[in-house]
Parts: C-alpha cells; structure tokens; sequence
C-alpha cells in the first residue's frame, strides 16, 4: 500500500459500512458470556507484510478467540505431528453450519474439514500437553511467538460459560469417540473451548495472521513459522471452508482466504501482501459478524483484493 493517507480514509469509509451494518445482526446468545457483547462495535485492523499497521474504530477492544482459533491449533498441530493429522478428516467444504452433526452419522464420524466443529474438536486434542491447560498453553506460546512476544490470556468467564452450555460440542467428541477418531472427547472438548476462549483485539489477531499471508514467515521476524506447504493448507482450508455455509457468498462478496468467529471477528488473509481483522460481535444467521462481512467487502472492492 502506497499511500497510507488514502488507507486512512478509506479504513474511516470501511468502518461507516461496517457500523451501518450492524444493526442487521445479533450478537450470539447461545454462549451467555457473549450475549453481553456490546453489538455496536466495529473495529478494524490490518498488517501489511512490508510492515505497515493500520486500525480504525473499536480495534483495541478484546474479544474471545472463538474459531478463529481453529486456523492457529491447526498450524501447531501441522507443525508438530506433520500433514498425516489431516488424514483423520475430508478437507472439503461442508455446506453445514459450524457446529452441524449431520454428517457424521453418514460419514462414520469423520469430520468434514478442520475448521468445522468436530474437525476443530479433533485437532484440539492432538495439541501438544499433557491435559486442556497445558495444549491450550502450547497455543498460547505459539501465538506469543507470532505475535511478538504478547501474552494472550484465557477469559475465565468465557470460557466457563462454553463449559456450561457446550453440549453441542461435547456431542460432537462423543461421536468422534464412538467412530474411534478421539481416545479422550472430554479432553478434546475442553481444550477445545478454551483455546476459544483466549483473549485478543483486532489488531493483535491482524498481526498474529501475518505469516499466513507470507508463505509461512513471520515477515517480522524472518522466522519460519511453517512449513509452506502447511501454511498453504491452513490458507485454502480458510478460503474452501472458513465461514462455514457463507463461504461461496463471503468468495463472492470479498474473494480472499478468511477465518470468522462467533465473537465478531473475521480474520482475512491477502497472500503475499496482508491480513485484516474486521470485528463487530453482531452475527447474521450463519454466525458471521454483518460488520465485518461488509466493511471486508467494501475494502476489497476499493483495494481489489479479490483473488478471483
Ligand atoms: O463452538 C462454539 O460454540 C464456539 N466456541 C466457537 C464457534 C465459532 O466461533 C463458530 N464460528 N463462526
């Protein structure tokens, strides 16, 4: 990006679309914790590969990891036991909502793809560590070391919260269990709410998402974070199957790789030049923010972000 005045303003205009959209949605209430998100926030943020940092709006205030969570347990995971992980699910978008059981039943329990829940559930309890606290703190280490040195936190309220209503989930681990993909669902389910359960911004999840806008390395640091190959699965897994059933339309709408969590965050990856954060807690019916969906189109549209 050359000319960071003109970003400025047009992350102003992106913000206006953003806020306007807004009120279409709500936030999510099946996680109480979350129905006390303040519905008018939108933020965003962006980090350029060749260092540029930009943020309009609420891009500071926290909000909980939720699945976007899924790309980074799935980047430990490649990195610590290799692609073979992936041999335990489909790599193929689902067509169902994040937290659908549909399929499993016909698929002997195998999950769809890794960013939908029972994909997700599974790769949580293939994170490094002995129990929930030590995998989700592997996690947290990982993004300490992607996201310069920060500390990222658990929020205890959230995450009790998932403990309390998550039935869902833990029916999906069962499953899991039933076909012989998990040994232990309990624990794959609880590490998986709490890594959904850390605590971030908008600009800290833009700088976290740099490396998989950059083949894998940290432009920051010169570090090699990832394999590029395994970086390349977690990007094309975001773009086939990052929003769930909203995918074709988010490809359509904005045209790049992207992560969303019932939190409000979307997380979109330009490769080779960026990632953005868009944030607003209020959700459409497939649970993506209405905020963020909007104010990522419009900035892909006046950047010509679209791959296709
Ligand atoms: O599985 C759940 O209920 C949440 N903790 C995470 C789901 C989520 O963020 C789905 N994304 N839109």
């Amino acid at each position: 990006m050359s000319d960071d005045t003109d970003i400025e303003a047009l992350l102003e205009e992106a913000l206006e679309v953003g806020r306007a959209a807004a009120g279409a949605g709500e936030v999510a209430h099946y996680i109480p914790e979350l129905a006390k998100s303040d519905p008018s926030h939108v933020g965003i943020a962006i980090a350029t590969v060749d260092g540029g940092r930009y943020e309009v709006g609420d891009a500071r205030v926290p909000f909980t990891f939720q699945s976007v969570s899924k790309v980074f347990s799935l980047a430990l995971v490649l990195r610590e036991h290799g692609p073979e992980v992936l041999d335990e699910m489909a790599c193929e978008p689902s067509g169902d909502a994040f937290h659908s059981i549909v399929r499993l039943e016909e698929e002997q329990g195998r999950p769809r793809n890794p960013y939908i829940n029972a994909g997700a559930i599974l790769v949580s309890g293939l994170l490094p560590g002995g129990d929930p606290v030590a995998k989700v703190a592997s996690l947290q280490s990982f993004l300490g070391e992607v996201g310069d040195g920060a500390e990222f936190r658990v929020d205890d309220e959230v995450f009790n919260s998932e403990v309390e209503t998550g039935y869902r989930n833990r029916a999906l681990a069962n499953y899991l269990r039933h076909f012989g993909l998990l040994d232990d669902p309990q624990q794959a389910v609880e590490t998986y709410f709490r890594q959904c359960s850390i605590s971030l911004d908008a600009v800290r999840l833009a700088r976290i998402g740099l490396f998989l806008a950059n083949r894998g390395v940290d432009p920051v640091s010169g570090e090699t974070v990832l394999a590029r190959a395994d970086n390349r699965v977690l990007v094309s897994q975001m773009a086939m199957c990052g929003l769930y059933d909203d995918v074709g339309r988010f490809a359509i709408d904005v045209g790049v790789p992207a992560k969303s969590g019932v939190s409000g965050a979307i997380l979109a990856v330009v490769p080779d030049r960026m990632s953005i954060t868009a944030f607003g807690p209020a959700l459409g019916p497939k649970g993506n923010s209405t905020a963020a969906l909007a104010a990522l189109a419009h900035l892909s549209r006046r950047l010509d972000l679209s791959l296709y």
